[in-house]
């Protein structure tokens, strides 16, 4: 990876640790060679850099990034991972779009990112049936519902050999929400995907 990269998506706001995103990176790396990467849940774009850092030096396919930028539940004003510096004082909303567009232009990667403006199972229904996206990092809404309507939406679209990923998989209830960590589970134990493991709170499948 080039250090601006590196820099970038340390420096952007974000959950997602370092050794996680070089997982990414990696996994993208490989995977965009398949066929696009695609994620859910860009925020203010630390996953995406280094997605995205992975398909450039894949040098085939880009990395779609679904957000409506209006921010998760818990991340909306008296929520506790509010961020004021995100809040539009002119629409009293959350909007993440500003930030995200802001750290993949710093990073050098507007032609591998094409961000989609939208709730993801909404574009999800404009999708058809191809099975062609490389890798799926799911790290949308987190509640069971939205986990369970993203791997239901989206896992089919991931072709064979390429990657499905989950974020925030914390197998001890005692460490965090269990939403992610049940529907990874729920996937893994399906026959067509293959348990690569789980990198930190970076739980990833392979599709047979
Ligand atoms: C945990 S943050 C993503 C963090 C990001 N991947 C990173 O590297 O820091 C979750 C994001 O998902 C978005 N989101 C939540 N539900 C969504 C939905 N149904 N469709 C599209 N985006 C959604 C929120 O707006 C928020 O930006």
């Amino acid at each position: 990876m080039r250090d601006e990269a590196v820099r970038t998506a340390t420096e952007a706001k974000g959950f997602l640790s370092e050794s996680e995103g070089r997982k990414l990176f990696d996994l993208a790396l490989e995977a965009s060679l398949l066929g696009p990467c695609l994620e859910i849940g860009g925020y203010c774009g630390k996953s995406a850099v280094f997605l995205a850092e992975g398909c450039r030096l894949g040098g085939r396919n880009p990395l779609l990034s679904i957000d409506h930028h209006r921010g998760s539940a818990e991340q909306q004003p008296g929520e506790p991972y509010f961020d004021p510096e995100l809040f539009d004082a002119g629409t009293r909303t959350v909007n993440t779009l500003p930030e995200f567009q802001r750290t993949i232009r710093r990073a050098g990667l507007l032609d591998w990112v094409i961000p989609v403006v939208g709730e993801s199972v909404r574009v999800s229904r404009c999708w058809g049936e191809s099975r062609s996206l490389g890798l799926v990092f799911i790290d949308g809404g987190h509640g069971i519902l939205d986990v369970l309507a993203d791997f239901g939406e989206w896992s089919g679209r991931v072709c064979t050999g390429g990657y499905l990923c989950f974020h925030d998989v914390i197998p001890d209830p005692e460490k965090g929400g269990q939403s992610p960590n049940r529907v990874f589970e729920h996937a893994r134990g399906l026959e067509i995907w293959k348990y690569e493991g789980l990198f930190e709170t970076l739980g990833v499948l392979r599709r047979l």
